[in-house]
């Protein structure tokens, strides 16, 4: 629920997932969390007091939440890994292709990346997961990939066949710097994998080590997403991506770059 500039972190990959055509969003929660409920749902009061007080701007920002509806909740009463979140939904996702947005993953793009995968999945009629290229040195912080490039339109850069995959390999035993980026498609035949995989890095049930049994019965591709990823979940990475953010609103860029110019760097 923090917010980057005036909205909270969470709501950036909701509506990617709704600018991408998904209409039903299911949010794995777990305690202390009921703010995210609070924040989607509708807002009785304020509508009314901002409506009485004619204030049409807050009003529209405020709607705008609130119509985003049909969401939907289930808990994770224990943090047992990203696989074992991913299979919480398994009873409201039901027997239908899903996307998996990790919501501390800020993308920024022309076109949402979700949708970009998207349409990669509707190519291959496979699952899909977002890469990026990262330092050698930060790989051991994501799921890397072992793949072979594919063509797509034209140019064998941005898909990739997925031969294997690990989650946080050290640098030295990494088989690339294709690191995986919080969004996925992927069919409901992952969940009979997230149910066989032990827990594997940090003690947890991991996706990645699902992904990797699945690959034994279906191809798996990956897609380098066109836009700018930002680690929320990272301070630096949070900070970067407040700074960026609000150097881009129409009303506040102007005054925030004349602050920053102030600053001695
Ligand atoms: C998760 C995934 C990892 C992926 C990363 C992207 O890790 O397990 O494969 O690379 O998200 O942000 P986490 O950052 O939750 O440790």
């Amino acid at each position: 629920m923090l917010p980057l500039v005036d909205k909270p972190i969470i709501q950036y990959g909701v509506e990617e997932a709704l600018h991408s055509g998904i209409q039903n969003i299911i949010i794995v929660t777990g305690r202390g969390k009921s703010a995210i409920e609070d924040h989607f749902d509708v807002s009785f009061e304020l509508e009314q007091l901002l409506e009485s007080r004619n204030k049409k701007d807050l009003l529209a920002i405020v709607r705008q939440v609130s119509d985003m509806i049909d969401v939907s909740y289930i808990r994770q009463k224990e943090a047992l890994g990203l696989g074992h979140a991913v299979l919480r939904a398994q009873e409201l996702v039901g027997p239908e292709p899903f996307a998996v947005v990790l919501a501390d993953d800020v993308i920024e793009s022309e076109t949402p990346c979700i949708r970009q995968l998207l349409d990669i999945y509707e190519f291959f009629g496979a699952p899909v997961l977002a890469v990026m290229e990262v330092p050698n040195e930060s790989i051991s912080s994501y799921g890397c990939i072992d793949a072979e490039p594919v063509s797509h339109n034209g140019s064998r850069d941005r898909v990739f066949r997925i031969r294997d995959l690990v989650e946080k390999p050290k640098a030295s035993e990494a088989p690339s710097n294709l690191a995986i980026i919080g969004r996925y498609i992927l069919t409901p035949d992952i969940f009979t994998s997230i149910g066989k995989v032990e827990p594997g890095a940090g003690g947890e049930i991991q996706l990645t080590d699902a992904l990797r049994h699945l690959l034994r019965s279906r191809p798996i591709y990956a897609y380098k997403f066109d836009g700018k990823r930002y680690d929320a979940g990272d301070k630096l990475g949070f900070l970067k991506a407040t700074v960026e953010f609000a150097l881009q609103r129409h009303d506040l860029g102007g005054p925030f770059r004349e602050y920053l110019k102030t600053l001695v760097l």
